[in-house]
């Protein structure tokens, strides 16, 4: 087991460089597959998901090599159209290779995503839009089976779902005509992937906006094939993880390599909580005050409202904000789940539905706690660095998935994190009752450490 040992309580400083984006490389390294040819994928952030992404890819034929930070796909050979089931169970963003499988091949089979820690995650969406372009899509009890080609026309999506919008974009290439997608989602992910699609040669338009148009461009093959070279744009909510890491630890750092204009509904919340935020062409710098203010209500929504991949790290900072936070999570049903690992360093959150409650307390203390998530496990990385004392946080491989080496890049910060592995640590258990009892507590259900190295009078 590998885990996160974090000294908190001080104050983050210095600069750090933000990262190629998750939520840009998933859909772009499925559309690789859209057009034959050696793809090279800069600035690709070296991360869990991306690994089970390029895993799929050559499962399916493809080849995938890294060079650095740049990550070569050769998608000219494909020898299947089916998503292994034991790879679609560890990576639900493999749903992507649906509409990017449809253009190339004429089919895709994936199993059903499952939901997640944060929600049911359904694709009915994407369904749906398949079928009104013309797609045959079997829905069987555990997978899903399409066929066809986009006949184009227009699909007005119900709801602006992400996913839905980047699949759809990919399967309308595969007809001969237009295709008119209404109620698209806008984050800025989608107009990246639209960059990259307009690179293998498409006339994709309007991603960004609601209305998105696709010129059917018909089946490719290796004799159309084309090499490319694409630059991955910036993580956004890695900044604005990192941003709010400055900001709960009473710091002073500047993040580059990230535009203002994607983080916008953030840095309003982090200025309505007294931070002094300052933004160049693509730098943003941050001073927080020695204690945070409450934001008031924040309401999570589709971009550009504040996005839910930050709310599990703004609650984290309303614990120790000064006054009352209210926050409504409209995206997912169960974000909030972190909050049970949060009251065990003193937070004092009441959730009711989509409704959080929480009342600010002056500090946390280091306990024991466990990642459940990505982003909730990122901020309980957050709440560590804000905490007195020390904070072991378990369940680190959720973290990794979207993150990469935070645990490097916040000690760039100042952050006092080490990352530990029980293969590397001698074993000893230390009995709550010999460490005095009285942080028993403040470890956690048990009482007793799992982690030697992090002995009572530290907690
Ligand atoms: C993308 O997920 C992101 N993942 C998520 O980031 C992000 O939280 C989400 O968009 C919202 O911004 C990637 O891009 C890889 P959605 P996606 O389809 O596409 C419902 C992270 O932490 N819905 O916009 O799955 C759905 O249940 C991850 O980096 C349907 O009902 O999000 C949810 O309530 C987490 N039917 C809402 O829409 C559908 O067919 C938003 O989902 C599809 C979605």
């Amino acid at each position: 087991m590998e885990w996160y040992h974090i000294r908190g309580g001080i104050p983050l400083r210095g600069e750090y460089s933000v990262k190629g984006a998750k939520n840009a490389a998933l859909p772009v390294l499925a559309a690789s597959v859209c057009r034959s040819g050696v793809h090279e994928i800069c600035g690709c952030p070296r991360i869990g998901d991306v690994r089970w992404m390029t895993e799929i890819l050559e499962v399916l034929g493809a080849r995938c090599q890294w060079e650095e930070d740049r990550l070569m796909v050769d998608s000219r050979r494909l020898d299947s159209a089916q998503v292994p089931r034991e790879l679609m169970a560890k990576m639900r963003s493999s749903v992507f290779l649906m509409g990017s499988l449809l253009m190339r091949t004429g089919e895709a089979e994936i199993w059903r995503p499952g939901g997640c820690r944060i929600g049911k995650r359904p694709v009915d969406i994407h369904i749906d839009g398949l079928r009104c372009l013309g797609f045959e899509v079997r829905e069987e009890e555990e997978k899903i089976v399409c066929r066809g080609t986009c006949r184009g026309g227009r699909y007005v999506l119900p709801y602006p779902s992400v996913g839905a919008t980047e699949n759809l974009m990919m399967a309308a290439l595969s007809g001969d005509s237009l295709t008119v997608l209404e109620n698209c989602a806008m984050e800025p992910e989608i107009a990246d992937l639209q960059g990259f699609l307009r690179t293998l040669g498409y006339s994709v338009a309007g991603a960004g906006g609601r209305t998105i148009l696709v010129e059917g461009a018909g089946r490719s093959d290796c004799s159309t094939g084309r090499d490319t070279m694409y630059f991955i744009m910036e993580d956004r909510i890695e900044a604005a993880t990192y941003l709010m890491a400055l900001a709960g630890t009473g710091g002073k750092g500047v993040l580059s390599g990230i535009r203002s204009i994607y983080l916008t509904s953030v840095l309003e919340v982090l200025e309505q909580m007294g931070c002094r935020i300052r933004s160049f062409e693509d730098r943003i710098a941050l001073e927080a005050p020695r204690r945070l203010q409450s934001p008031g209500c924040v309401v999570t929504a589709p971009y550009p409202g504040f996005p839910t991949d930050c709310q599990p790290q703004l609650l984290t900072l309303a614990a120790c904000a000064e006054g009352r936070t209210r926050i409504r999570e409209e995206i997912f049903e169960s974000r909030f789940s972190h909050k049970k690992e949060l009251a065990k360093m003193g937070a004092n959150i009441e959730t009711s539905g989509k409704n959080a409650i929480i009342k600010g307390i002056t500090s946390l203390l280091g306990a024991e706690v466990c990642a459940q998530d990505l982003r909730g496990g990122a901020a309980l990385v957050l709440a560590g660095l804000m905490a007195e004392g020390t904070t072991a946080v378990t369940g680190i491989e959720h973290i990794e998935r979207g993150y990469e080496t935070l645990e490097q890049g916040l000690r760039e910060l100042g952050g006092n994190i080490e990352k530990h592995d029980e293969r590397k640590t001698k074993e000893t258990e230390k009995p709550a009752a010999e460490a005095g009892g009285s942080s028993s507590d403040r470890r956690g259900v048990s009482g007793v450490s799992v982690f030697p190295d992090v002995s009572d009078h530290e907690l």
